[in-house]
Formats: structure tokens, C-alpha cells, sequence
């Protein structure tokens, strides 16, 4: 079995279905406070993929991005390592994943194995890059 040296290649192919993924999720976010609806779609290193929505509530601290929700997904069902993520926003702009975020996807992203991040307009405009561009010098404790 060649399972061990099995790697992903991030193609346009996977982008568009991750990207598919993302926009479901985001059609349920549940975002009444900010009317700002965010769907991510993650993509672990063995190729299954996990989604979710920003969750608000009216004790506005307690909201959870639609990364972390889509990262909790993929680890309850036990995959920890993160190939890619796509995150779909409702901003007529590339808007990248929050700085909580990043240090949430670092957690389930080696340096040198770094998740692809996958920024998305309203309009489709895409920007490709990875969460070691996204969050050089992380904080590790390990
Ligand atoms: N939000 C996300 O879901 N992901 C991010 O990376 C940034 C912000 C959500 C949180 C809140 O529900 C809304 O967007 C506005 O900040």
C-alpha cells in the first residue's frame, strides 16, 4: 500500500468543490445580528470534507465562526489534519479568515505540511493561499 506517502495536489477541481461545498453552508448560516452569512467547507488530508456555518447569538461573544464550526465537524469525526478550507463570505471583497481562525486552523495544520486557504467573494472572486501566509511565526506549545 503506498498510503503513507499518499498526498493530496490542490487542483481547480477541488477548489470548485469545496467552494460548492461552502456556499451550502453558508445558505444556513445563522448570522441575524450581522447579516454577514459565512460558510466554510474544510478538506482533510485524507480527502473527506466537513462544513460549516457562523453561528451567532445575542450574547454577541459567544459567536463561532463558520471556520472553527466546519474544523470542529472534521474532528469530532476524528480527522485532525487539514489539506485545504474554503471560506465563502457575503463581502463584494476578499475576505480572509479571522485571526482566531487562523490560529484554530494552525492547531490541525503542520509548517511544513500548510493547509491551502481558500478565500471567496460574493462575486466568485477567489484568492488561493496558504495558512502559513495567512499566519507566519505561529504560536506552537508543542
Ligand atoms: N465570521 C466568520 O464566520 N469567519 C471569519 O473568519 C470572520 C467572521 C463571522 C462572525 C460573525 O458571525 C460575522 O462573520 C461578522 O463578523
Amino acid at each position: 500500500m503506498m498510503t503513507e506517502n499518499y498526498r493530496l495536489e490542490f487542483t481547480q477541481e477541488i477548489q470548485d468543490k469545496l467552494t460548492t461545498a461552502a456556499l451550502e453552508a453558508q445558505a444556513n448560516a445563522y448570522s441575524p445580528y450581522s447579516n454577514f452569512p459565512v460558510g466554510a467547507a474544510v478538506m482533510t488530508q485524507e480527502g473527506s470534507i466537513f462544513t460549516g456555518c457562523n453561528v451567532e447569538n445575542a450574547s454577541y461573544g459567544l459567536t463561532v465562526c463558520a471556520e472553527r464550526n466546519a474544523i470542529a465537524a472534521s474532528v469530532a469525526a476524528g480527522h485532525l489534519n487539514i489539506f485545504a478550507i474554503a471560506v465563502v463570505t457575503s463581502a463584494p471583497f476578499v475576505a480572509r479568515p479571522c485571526g482566531a481562525c487562523r490560529q484554530v486552523i494552525c492547531e490541525f495544520s503542520s509548517e511544513d505540511r500548510p493547509a491551502t486557504i481558500v478565500s471567496v467573494a460574493s462575486n466568485g472572486d477567489a484568492v488561493v493561499q496558504t495558512i502559513n501566509d495567512l499566519l507566519p511565526d505561529r504560536f506552537n506549545l508543542l
